[in-house]
């Protein structure tokens, strides 16, 4: 079994925040990302696939392929959007953390790849901070 990753970036605006706190209290849990006027992240996203080298052309999977299925179906809605409001597969009542992107990514992916199974969906938020996802 041999794993190929594509990384894609994106940039976006987002704001985590719960009604039913004070305003205090969401600027202690969730820092700039509870900015009443949103702030944004340069997010970088790794979509792994995994499957057996096909004999003829090597790959696990065509590369270029994976990136333009990445970039229509997830890339071309998150880039440069508000994660809050403008994207479609991510419902208005939840809140647009990292942890909940690589869940909601791997959704809209996992039916979209052939030949091959999507093995895990990784996004770093920053230098330091990433989530990753298996599908369970
Ligand atoms: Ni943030």
């Amino acid at each position: 079994m041999v794993y190929l990753t594509r990384r894609e970036r994106f940039n976006a605006a987002h704001k985590l925040w719960v009604k039913d706190w004070s305003e205090e209290k969401n600027r202690e849990i969730f820092g700039k990302c509870a900015n009443a006027n949103w702030h944004g992240h340069n997010y970088e996203l790794f979509i792994t696939v995994k499957g057996n080298p096909h004999p003829q052309t090597g790959f696990v999977m065509n590369a270029k392929t994976l990136g333009s299925i990445v970039k229509k179906h997830i890339i071309e809605k998150l880039d440069h959007s508000n994660l809050n409001l403008d994207v479609d597969f991510i419902p208005s009542n939840i809140q647009p953390t990292t942890e909940n992107l690589v869940m909601l990514i791997w959704k809209e992916l996992e039916s979209k790849i052939e030949g091959c199974q999507l093995h895990s969906i990784k996004l770093k938020e920053t230098e330091n901070i990433y989530a990753e996802y298996f599908g369970e």
